[in-house]
């Protein structure tokens, strides 16, 4: 595996391999790798004959007073991680690289930002966009992979690849989980024990929720509910958004109908952990 560091000669490999008539596939991540991310870049290796992973942590993705500082760095576990599993290109590029002085460019999907995480994280999916729109310019990947564990930033990242004609197929594969079903994330690091134990309601609540409509029930305030409850089970869990929306266009159901996306964020002590189903109805 090659790390490359400088933008440019990213771009400049990138474009011989494609030239050559490689196919590239892109996993875009912030590091601190888990069996989610790697999984992301073992369904890379299998469908891409090149496989780059971007290992960034985005600053403007962050918000002020949140974890930018305290976010998890392990370079040197995640480029073995990497090499493991047989990335071909590890692109690390410092801040300063990819926001040298005089920056001045953003890319801002409207509406699908200002709702669930976009409405507690108001600049967040406008850091998202911009970095993934810079990453797809360097590396002109043939297809990119995304997790479920972030259903929105799909949606956006979706939404900003056909609006821009990009021309990147965006691949999203399932949430992996803890034995316990905890989703996977580098902020569970943030947990206490005590909290730790706590947040599988996360997942026990969308699992109730998935029974109650595989069940019969319709109603999306009752599949809220019953999730509000489970979730107020736990003494250090704060909720701060469930919805019931439309998984492609995130518009909230009142009735559930279709392809349906149950998502929430929770603060459980100092991390802001989120999880989400599919179903359809
Ligand atoms: P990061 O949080 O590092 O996540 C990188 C990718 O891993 C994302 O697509 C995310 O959805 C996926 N992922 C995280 N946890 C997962 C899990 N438990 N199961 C499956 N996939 C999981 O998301 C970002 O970084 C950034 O916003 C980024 C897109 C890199 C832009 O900076």
């Amino acid at each position: 595996m090659r790390v490359v560091e400088s933008p440019k000669d990213m771009q400049r490999v990138c474009e011989e391999l494609r030239s050559a008539g490689e196919t590239i596939g892109l996993v875009p991540t912030m590091g601190a790798f888990h069996e989610g991310h790697l999984s992301l870049m073992r369904a890379a290796r299998d469908s891409c004959s090149q496989v780059v992973v971007s290992l960034f942590v985005n600053p403007t993705q962050f918000g002020a007073g949140e974890d930018l500082e305290k976010y998890p760095r392990t370079f040197q576990q995640d480029s073995a991680l990497a090499e493991q599993i047989g990335v071909d290109f590890m692109f690390a590029p410092s801040d300063k690289a990819m926001y040298p002085e005089g920056y001045a460019t953003y890319v801002n999907v409207e509406r699908l930002t200002e709702v669930m995480c976009g409405a507690a994280r108001p600049i967040h999916f406008r850091g998202v966009t911009t970095i993934v729109a810079n990453l797809f310019n360097i590396i002109r990947p043939h297809r990119a992979f995304f997790g479920q564990k972030d259903a929105q930033q799909t949606v956006v990242i979706r939404r900003m690849v056909e609006d821009l004609n990009m021309g990147v197929e965006i691949v999203e594969l399932p949430i992996v989980r803890e034995p316990d079903g905890l989703a996977m994330s580098s902020r569970n690091k943030y947990l206490t024990s005590e909290e730790r134990k706590e947040a599988v309601v996360l997942h026990k609540s969308l699992e109730e929720a998935r029974r109650l409509i595989e069940s019969g029930e319709r109603d999306a305030d009752r599949i809220v509910e019953a999730i509000e409850r489970t979730i107020g089970t736990a003494r250090h869990a704060e909720i701060d958004y469930i919805a019931a929306v439309d998984s492609s266009t995130l518009e909230p159901l009142v009735k559930l109908e279709g392809e349906t996306l149950i998502a929430l964020a929770v603060r459980i002590g100092s991390a802001r952990l989120i999880d989400n189903i599919k179903l359809r109805v």
